[in-house]
């Protein structure tokens, strides 16, 4: 009876299911979703986490070198979240936008594909499988950093103007920046990409044009 009790002890202590349960939300998911490519769940944001406001701005910069680890699922949902998600019950999002015309899809790259980011679901989507870093810019680090996203401007053709898509980039690269400098992460703005081919690998048509990246990672 009481080596029964012992073994049932020690089976709980090494199946725990709670501590199961921490692991899966603290990332494992994300390694597991993305290399299944499939549909990203995201975290709901902690909105009362983080370093406040004065002291992530007196930290903000931009880093060049990551390591290759990936962002834990908080921090790629929250980065995301910051970077073009939906902060109110009407819809609109934690950046503005010129006549609330929200022209910019964020993408995510990392090495298993590309994923499109949802913001009415808060999710990313697969768009294309394989490892398309390269495409994603114009400097190394970015070939094997963790994460690049992708501001992505929809417009009606190729002779739309993407000027008011271009002034809204840089509130969501703003905005990922102080959340960057909060969580101590790393990251860098860039405005340079392989466009043409990056767009294509994407199948996105010519009334897509690319407006700014940004690397992410540890
Ligand atoms: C619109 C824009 C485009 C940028 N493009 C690049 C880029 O392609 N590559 C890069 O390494 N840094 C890029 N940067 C980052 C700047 O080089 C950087 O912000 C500047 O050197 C100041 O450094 P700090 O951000 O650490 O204050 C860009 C910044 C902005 C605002």
């Amino acid at each position: 009876m009481k080596y029964s009790f012992l073994v049932l002890l020690a089976f709980a202590l090494v199946f725990n299911p709670c501590e199961a349960q921490t692991k899966r939300g603290m990332g494992n998911d994300l390694l597991t979703q993305s290399a299944t490519f499939d549909t990203i769940k995201l975290l709901a944001p902690d909105t009362l986490g983080g370093k406040p406001l004065m002291q992530a701005i007196a930290h903000r910069k931009s880093d060049r070198q990551f390591e290759s680890r990936n962002l834990s699922l908080k921090h790629l949902s929250e980065v995301l979240w910051v970077a073009n998600g939906i902060n109110r019950t009407n819809g609109k999002r934690t950046v503005p936008s010129a006549m609330g015309l929200y022209p910019l899809q964020t993408y995510a790259v990392f090495s298993t594909g590309i994923y499109f980011y949802n913001p009415q679901k808060h999710q990313l989507e697969p768009l294309v499988k394989g490892d398309y870093r390269a495409l994603a810019g114009l400097q190394t680090f970015v070939d094997t950093a963790p994460l690049n996203l992708l501001f992505i401007a929809k417009g009606k053709s190729v002779t739309d103007s993407f000027l008011k898509a271009f002034m809204d980039s840089g509130y969501c690269g703003q905005n990922v920046y102080l959340y960057c400098a909060s969580e101590g992460l790393k990251c860098v703005v860039r405005a340079g990409a392989k466009e043409a081919e990056l767009l294509k690998a994407m199948h996105l048509g010519d009334n897509y044009k690319f407006i700014l990246a940004q690397t992410i990672g540890y």
